[in-house]
């Protein structure tokens, strides 16, 4: 199919950094030829070469890229380049003009062959994402609307859902009459890094939470859909999502976060977060779910663990101290799936010792390539496959749902960089960093 891709803001930092290289990549690899057309636009007035001599890409590549100051005259200059059954148009820009600019391309004549990629935020609350959507909506129909999540592009993530439905073992006991409790955990070392500005009226809550982690568990707890189509996923994504209830919450805030550049110093912004969670329904009910997200931690991992109901104090059990079985899911920076069990020492006693079984993408896929996030999901728009992308509905029930976290201005507790800070919202986390070597 005769493709062009727009990026809009493209002298900005995500296509500078993510997209062109992104889709460099996808010429390198054939999926898009010299058929296709590149066309970045922006406000800065930019000449074709100065567009291209932006990003490193390779010499053919940078033959189909071209440069279009503004949106005005912007379907003409596509259309001057042939016809185009397919149009991609990437938003690289603030979401509060994304309203705006969905109507003016509107405008300019781009109709049923565009499809119109955002990135989050969508939305900074309940009634603003509302907002966006009908916005949105009002010039394009939801079908050409692809919201990106790049958590959902993550091989590991994926991958879940491969090991939920394409193996016999795990469907009859993923529920609560086997599972104890689930666990998410998302760690990053880096504080906000240059985005003080956005982090500090958007909090680790709305940053992390409310659309990257919230899907993630999704996957993991929704029932199996009917189809691997997108629409089926999707439904069944925004069921779970739609009986979810947050319990609890904790707030904290890295000591060092009020004397950042950029940040306001009496800010009351989390850049930790504990939440639990329980699903309100058959297969979940009884089950807590426990998410916590934090920055300026001691590592960069992001992890889910399940833990299985303890054993009654019978045969092997006598004493009750016989660790449950645990399955870890290890989704970066090293990917791979963790299961722990029992397992007898070796000798005439009958010892019981902890033991893992471990799949790890580096065993067994070590040789092939992980594709990066913004590529695979580059490539989906391109095919309009919807699977990787948020519904309108999963972005307003998800930000429903956290509506009392994320309006709870009052002053989070503190702790101190790399310190996970003492839960108050008390359980017993996993202690993730202890599989860190596991796969790496
Ligand atoms: C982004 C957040 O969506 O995800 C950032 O805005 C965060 O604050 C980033 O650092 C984390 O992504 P990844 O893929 O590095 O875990």
């Amino acid at each position: 199919m005769k493709t062009a891709i727009i990026i809009l803001g493209a002298s900005g930092d995500l296509a500078k950094r993510k997209l062109i290289p992104a889709l460099d990549r996808l010429f390198a690899r054939g999926n898009i030829d010299t058929t296709s057309l590149i066309v970045g636009s922006g406000r800065t007035p930019l000449s074709h070469d100065e567009f291209r001599g932006e990003s490193d890409c390779c010499k053919p590549f940078q033959e189909i890229m071209f440069y279009h100051q503004g949106i005005s005259g912007l379907k003409t200059y596509v259309d001057s380049h042939g016809e185009f059954e397919r149009i991609v148009i990437f938003m690289a820009l603030p979401p509060k003009v994304y309203g705006s600019t969905a109507k003016e391309l509107h405008a300019e004549g781009f109709g049923d062959e565009t499809i119109l990629v955002v990135e989050k935020p969508f939305g900074y609350d309940f009634e603003s994402a509302v907002k966006l959507n009908s916005e949105l909506t009002a010039e394009f129909d939801e079908s050409q609307i692809f919201r990106i999540d790049h958590y959902l592009a993550k091989e590991a993530v994926q991958n879940m859902l491969v090991f939920r439905f394409a193996n016999t073992i795990f469907e009859p006991v993923w529920n609560s009459h086997y599972i104890e409790s689930i666990q998410v955990n998302c760690f990053e070392d880096l504080g906000v890094e240059g985005r003080a500005q956005y982090f500090d009226t958007s909090g680790i809550v709305r940053d992390m939470v409310q659309n990257h982690l919230i899907q993630l568990l999704a996957l993991l707890t929704m029932e199996p859909p009917t189809s691997l189509s997108a629409d089926s996923i999707r439904h069944q994504k925004r069921n779970v999502l739609e009986q979810l209830e947050v319990v609890d919450w904790c707030r904290y805030q890295c000591e060092e976060y009020r004397s950042e550049k950029g940040i306001d110093p009496q800010s009351n912004t989390e850049t930790f977060a504990s939440i639990e969670l329980k699903i309100n329904n058959l297969r979940w009910a009884g089950v807590p779910i426990h998410i916590r997200a934090g920055k300026y931690m001691n590592r960069k991992g992001t992890e889910i663990g399940v833990k299985f109901r303890k054993l009654p104090s019978i045969l092997f059990n006598q004493n009750g101290d016989l660790a449950e079985n645990r399955i870890i899911f290890k989704i970066q920076p090293a990917e791979g799936i963790i299961i722990d069990l029992s397992s007898k020492v070796p000798g005439a006693d009958q010892k019981i010792t902890g033991t893992t079984m471990k799949f790890c993408y580096s065993d067994h896929f070590g040789g092939s390539e992980i594709p990066e996030a913004y590529t695979k999901l580059l490539l989906d728009a391109i095919r309009a496959d919807k699977t990787l992308f948020v519904s309108a509905e999963e972005s307003e029930l998800s930000w429903q749902k956290f509506s009392e976290v994320i309006n709870d201005k009052s002053e989070p507790k503190f702790h101190k960089r790399g310190e996970v800070p003492a839960d108050s919202c008390s359980i017993e986390w996993i202690d993730f960093e202890s599989y860190g070597s596991i796969c790496e």
